[in-house]
């Protein structure tokens, strides 16, 4: 008889199916919880609860372990490119060399954007956050191709946006450098491949050419293959939760960058940065930083380090914190927030409050330098890891909406007044 969980409420047996994942993960399913029981659960933050089955990414919290499809992303990340890794997770395996070059070509023949849109840019303050550009930007989008708007038109209606997507959110994001500088768009050039032409939009003028250095493009493709998907995340649930109303694309994306933003998730790797110059600027100690983390009436936190899901090792900060040595030595950069950066991870996984409540440092605590030593700017970081998430976005969307899933609804607990009459304002 296959395993089952018994819940007993007031006196009465309930039994619930359990489920069980590829890899041996496994869930007890309260899908009839409500209907049978009246009962709901409470789970805030969703730290036990599995809002979905997926097929798309694996990962093992515990182990470190973290599968794109059933590939190692250490594999991945040393030996694949980002756009096949895009065609495997959006379309569930590997491409042949045909159906690479055939993907690769529709989404080169995409990656202008509609001239009206520059408007767009020039309209918002030079200081403005390319985070917030970008997210407006891609819903912008949906404004352009009404046909869109349903997103269960037609397959070939949902592919020509995935490749729309993939095709203009590097122009976009460039663009929005671009912006905040004051430069001249750079156009893309579709001789390049997908992280030259970013390199290429980025720094390029019209007055000269940027040569774009292969370190770069390597560490760039390396960097957004081991952002490209990370399961039930607070951006992807927020993408699955926005698709789920039928939300055209666009807007379920821009929904997803978004929530990508806050410091708590990928806006982490612009505050890790931000964070080691003020301990640099403030001297160095990090000591001092550590033990104000540590401090519970302080509201600092280290960031870059902690994860809801690993609580052992983030396998993606293993194997950024090789390349960002790897790149820093090739470019020849000496960077002092490097130094600053492996001496708090020292101090930090020695010390009893991170050890005893598994606090690692995570993907955003070495990107920063990375990108840094590429010539990103601070703020374009969050971008970066926009630009390596789409693919992920996409998939875990394509899935659910494939999938049937119903509109994402969560119940609650109301814990507010009970029912009163209204009091006109002067008897109040
Ligand atoms: N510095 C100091 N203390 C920390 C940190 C940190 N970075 N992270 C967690 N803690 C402490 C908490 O204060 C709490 O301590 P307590 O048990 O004494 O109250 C304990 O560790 C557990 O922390 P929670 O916030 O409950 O853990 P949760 O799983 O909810 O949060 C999160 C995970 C948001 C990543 C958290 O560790 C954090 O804020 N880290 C810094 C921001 C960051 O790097 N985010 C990027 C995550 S990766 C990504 O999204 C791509």
């Amino acid at each position: 008889m296959s395993e089952t969980a018994k819940i007993e409420l007031n006196g009465k047996m309930y039994e619930f199916p359990v489920v069980e994942g590829t890899e041996n993960e496994k869930a007890i399913d309260i899908t009839k919880l409500r209907q049978e029981t009246g009962y709901i659960t409470i789970d805030s933050g969703y730290k036990n609860t599995g809002a979905t089955l997926s097929a798309i990414t694996f990962l093992d919290g515990e182990e470190g372990i973290l599968h794109y499809r059933g590939y190692p992303i250490e594999q991945l990340a040393e030996k694949a490119s980002f756009i096949e890794v895009a065609y495997l997770l959006i379309y569930g395996s590997l491409p042949t060399q045909a159906q690479l070059d055939d993907f690769t070509s529709n989404i080169t023949k995409h990656t202008l954007v509609h001239e009206d849109m520059k408007q767009f840019f020039e309209a918002y303050p030079a200081k403005a956050h390319p985070m917030g550009v970008l997210s407006s930007m891609i819903c912008s989008l949906s404004t352009f191709y009404p046909e869109s708007l349903d997103p269960n038109r037609s397959p070939e209606a949902k592919n020509l946006t995935i490749l729309r997507l993939l095709a203009k959110l590097p122009t976009l994001a460039a663009w929005a450098y671009k912006n905040s500088m004051r430069h001249p768009f750079m156009y893309p050039k579709n001789g390049y491949d997908y992280c030259k032409n970013f390199m290429h939009m980025m720094f390029a003028m019209p007055t000269e050419d940027y040569d774009v250095d292969p370190v770069v493009v390597d560490a760039l493709n390396k960097l957004l293959i081991l952002h490209a998907d990370h399961e039930q995340n607070c951006s992807t649930s927020t993408v699955r939760i926005v698709g789920s109303s039928q939300a055209n694309l666009y807007a379920t994306i821009s929904a997803g960058i978004s929530a990508l933003w806050g410091p708590l998730h990928g806006g982490a790797n612009q505050a890790v940065i931000e964070m080691l110059e003020k301990i640099h600027n403030d001297g160095g100690d990090v000591d001092k930083w550590v033990l104000k983390a540590k401090d519970k009436d302080d509201s600092f936190r280290l960031m870059g380090f902690g994860h809801r899901v690993y609580k052992n090792f983030d396998p993606r900060a293993t194997i950024i914190k090789k390349a960002c040595d790897d790149v820093l030595e090739k470019l020849q950069i000496n960077d002092p927030l490097l130094a600053i950066a492996k001496k708090l991870e020292k101090v930090a996984l020695e010390d009893e409050y991170f050890k005893s409540r598994s606090l690692y440092p995570n993907v955003d605590f070495y990107s920063g330098i990375i990108y840094r030593a590429l010539g990103i700017p601070t703020e374009m970081f969050t971008v970066m890891f926009a630009l390596g998430r789409l693919p992920g976005w996409i998939a875990q969307w394509k899935e659910m909406i494939e999938g049937g899933e119903p509109i994402g609804r969560p119940r609650q607990i109301y814990t507010g007044a009970t029912t009163r009459d209204y009091v006109e304002i002067n008897k109040r």
